[in-house]
């Protein structure tokens, strides 16, 4: 063979397989990102819709909630999507002649419901339950970013496998106080942020996600009558002040957080959420 390669020949294979090696990487990579990209995942498109419904307007400018329209999404795994009659609601008296809204009108005369686009969709073989996130103390903006300021829907993420595993595998860094949920604006606790939850539950064995009631106030501070009446003016010990304390409400007592690590860790208990080894097995999302 030394006759008919001479020894250039190695130095040229040994390049041409070097080469081969990159362009495989090279499509490798492109392919990888082309999967991540948003024209895969669609994150962050807007699809045309029918009607062009804004969050922005209907949340944060008229203050409704997002029950009012996704009204199963604390009790079933889907949030729905509003029927036209939660539109005309307001709609069969408020900008009843305008254009944009033409296609509700139709709707509503016809029967025929609105055929909405999509924004988040994910495929067949995936199981996801909007309750158990919900109830579990995950907010809406952790997972759908700021839909309040919104004037078209788009996906804040890419709803992809790893996404959805990097919370699974450390969950107490997005818990919340169930109260919190809709909060499209809830931000950690930080020193000068704290939170008060209320921990009566603790000892008595079931912690439920219901449970848990956290506030952005010192609740010591809270009531400045409940203070007075719990401390008799002199100490004195007569019938009055025991009828007094006798209607006092229970007080929950209340910790303090200053980190999102505390009362994560606090969340991950009082919730009973299972450890990441656990969340992260395959047969939790592949059924
Ligand atoms: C007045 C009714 C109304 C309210 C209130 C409302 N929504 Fe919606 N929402 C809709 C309609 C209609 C759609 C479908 C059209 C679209 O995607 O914009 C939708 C779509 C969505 C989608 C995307 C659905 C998909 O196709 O993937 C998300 C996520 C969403 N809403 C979250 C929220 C959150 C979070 C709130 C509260 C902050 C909220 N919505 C409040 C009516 C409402
Ligand atoms: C609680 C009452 C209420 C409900 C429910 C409601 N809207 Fe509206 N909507 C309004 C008001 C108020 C305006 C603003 C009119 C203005 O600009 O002064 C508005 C404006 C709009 C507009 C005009 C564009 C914009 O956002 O300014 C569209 C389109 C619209 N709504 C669609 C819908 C659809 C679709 C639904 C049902 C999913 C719906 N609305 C439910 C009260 C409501
Ligand atoms: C843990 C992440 C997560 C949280 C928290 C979450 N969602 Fe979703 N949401 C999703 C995913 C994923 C989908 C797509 C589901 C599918 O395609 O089957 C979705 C879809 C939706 C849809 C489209 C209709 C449907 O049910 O599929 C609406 C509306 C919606 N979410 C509203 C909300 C609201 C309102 C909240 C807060 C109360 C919320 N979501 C909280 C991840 C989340
Ligand atoms: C921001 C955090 C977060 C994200 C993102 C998230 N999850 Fe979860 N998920 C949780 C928590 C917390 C629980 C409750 C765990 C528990 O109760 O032990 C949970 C539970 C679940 C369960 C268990 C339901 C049951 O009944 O056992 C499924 C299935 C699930 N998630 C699927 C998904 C899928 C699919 C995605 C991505 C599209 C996703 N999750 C994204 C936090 C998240
Ligand atoms: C927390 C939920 C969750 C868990 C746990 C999970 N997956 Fe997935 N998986 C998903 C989602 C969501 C998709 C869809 C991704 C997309 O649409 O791009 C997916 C897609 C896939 C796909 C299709 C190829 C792809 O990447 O799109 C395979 C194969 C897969 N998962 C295997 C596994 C295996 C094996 C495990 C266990 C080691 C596992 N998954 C655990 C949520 C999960």
């Amino acid at each position: 063979m030394a006759q008919i390669f001479d020894r250039s020949s190695n130095a040229l294979a040994r390049a041409s397989l070097v080469l081969t090696g990159l362009i495989v990487i090279a499509l490798g990579v492109t392919l990888d990102q082309l999967q991540r990209s948003p024209w895969v995942t669609r994150q962050g498109q807007r699809p045309d819709q029918p009607v062009p419904f804004s969050h922005k307007h209907h949340v944060q400018g008229l203050g409704l909630q997002c029950q009012y329209c996704h009204v199963t999404v604390e009790k079933s795994s889907y949030a729905g999507i509003p029927p036209t009659k939660t539109c005309m609601n307001c709609h069969s008296q408020i900008w009843t002649n305008a254009q944009l809204l033409e296609p509700v009108r139709q709707s509503w005369a016809t029967g025929q419901s609105l055929v909405w686009t999509k924004v988040h969709d994910l495929p067949d073989f995936v199981y996801f339950n909007h309750e158990i996130h919900v109830n579990k103390g995950i907010g809406c903006a952790s997972c759908h970013g700021r839909v309040d300021q919104m004037p078209l829907m788009y996906a804040q993420n890419t709803l992809q496998m790893e996404w959805c595993l990097n919370c699974h595998r450390n969950p107490a860094k997005n818990l919340r106080p169930t109260s919190e949920i809709y909060n499209m604006a809830w931000s950690a606790p930080r020193e000068d942020h704290p939170v008060w939850c209320s921990v009566a539950d603790e000892k008595s064995g079931v912690p439920t996600a219901q449970s848990v009631n956290c506030v952005t106030r010192d609740p010591a501070q809270a009531g400045p009558q409940l203070a007075s009446l719990e401390m008799p003016a002199g100490g004195a010990k007569g019938l009055a002040s025991d009828v007094a304390a006798a209607q006092l409400p229970v007080m929950p007592a209340y910790r303090k957080f200053t980190s999102q690590d505390e009362l994560g860790h606090f969340l991950l208990k009082q919730y009973k959420i299972r450890t990441p080894q656990e969340l992260s097995s395959c047969e939790v999302c592949h059924r």
